[in-house]
């Protein structure tokens, strides 16, 4: 377990998380803590809980019993839009981009947020230009693509319109769900770096300002991908947290511990009685 003092403010901190979809429990007594600053991967096979547990963390899913705080508010108590895009976004799978629509149009997206419904729908419709989501662009390197419309860029290109959105939109933490399952090896490389980078350089608005680091917590299905990008694994097995350790500390048999068993998927809950 990686050691925080316990004054300072997690950037998430669940306790006792269970969630259910119907009679399958997804996850089951989850408790973890993650400072700002740190970097985590969630590894484990297909079905123990990843996208889930992402998802309560983003306070998409309620969760059925426990706790879920981020940046020391709990998600119970906020109201979804301006509040919780402040504190904490999420790029998911499918990456929720207009393709019909320009580069510069979806990274401003990512102010929603901030703007209000109304003038987010105005700089969707007119061409209102922004610092922020220009550098946010220039940081991906998609500066010369920034009028192209995003359903003629490339799926790695269209992963860092997404990461250029994360940006502008500059929550306190970063979530990514599988951000580099599309990609071919050595672009998966290049955009968990850039991940990376983009996570822990946050530059304050005005010069000599600091602003709190970013946390991210990324799910990632390569193992050997995970332990050269992230600070901290947390390996997730049936919904439970198999293990959570440094990178450096990881060892093989820890991987074919998580990815060999037989138990992988949860499973619906025992009947009540018996054995
Ligand atoms: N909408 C749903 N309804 C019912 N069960 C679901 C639903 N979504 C997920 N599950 C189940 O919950 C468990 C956890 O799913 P989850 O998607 O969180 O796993 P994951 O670790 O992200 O898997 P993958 O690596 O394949 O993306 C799985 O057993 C899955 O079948
Ligand atoms: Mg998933």
């Amino acid at each position: 377990m990686t050691d925080t003092p316990s004054s300072e403010i997690a950037a998430c901190s669940l306790v006792d998380v269970d969630y259910r979809y119907g009679d399958t429990i997804a996850l089951r007594c989850v408790s973890l803590r993650v400072a700002p600053g740190e970097s985590v991967a969630l590894i484990g096979p297909s079905g123990a809980g990843k996208t889930t547990l992402l998802r309560v963390i983003a306070g998409l899913f309620q969760p059925s019993a426990g706790a879920v705080e981020v940046m020391g508010r709990s998600l119970a108590g906020l109201r979804p839009g301006r509040e919780l895009a402040g504190l904490v976004g999420m790029m998911q799978q499918q990456l929720d981009l207009v393709l019909q629509l320009a580069v510069k149009h979806n990274v401003q997206a990512g102010y929603l947020g901030r703007w209000g419904t109304l003038r987010s729908l105005a700089a969707l419709a007119f061409p209102i230009e922004s610092t922020g989501a220009r550098n946010a662009i220039r940081r991906v390197g998609l500066e010369d693509r920034i009028a192209t419309r995003v359903g003629r860029l490339s799926g790695g290109e269209q992963q860092r319109v997404a990461l250029a959105r994360l940006l502008v939109q500059d929550p306190d933490l970063v979530l990514a769900d599988e951000p580099v399952s599309a990609l071919d090896p050595a672009l998966a490389d290049d955009l968990l770096a850039l991940l990376r980078d983009l996570v822990s350089d946050r530059p304050g608005e005005r010069p000599g300002e600091s602003m709190a680091p970013r946390a991210l917590i990324a799910s990632v299905h390569q193992p050997e991908l995970a332990l050269r990008h992230f600070d901290r694994i947390i390996a997730m097995r049936s919904g439970q947290i198999a293990f959570d350790k440094p990178a450096d500390d990881v060892t093989e048999k820890d991987l074919d511990l998580v990815y060999s068993l037989v138990a992988r998927a949860p499973t619906p809950e025992p009947a009540a009685a018996g054995q």
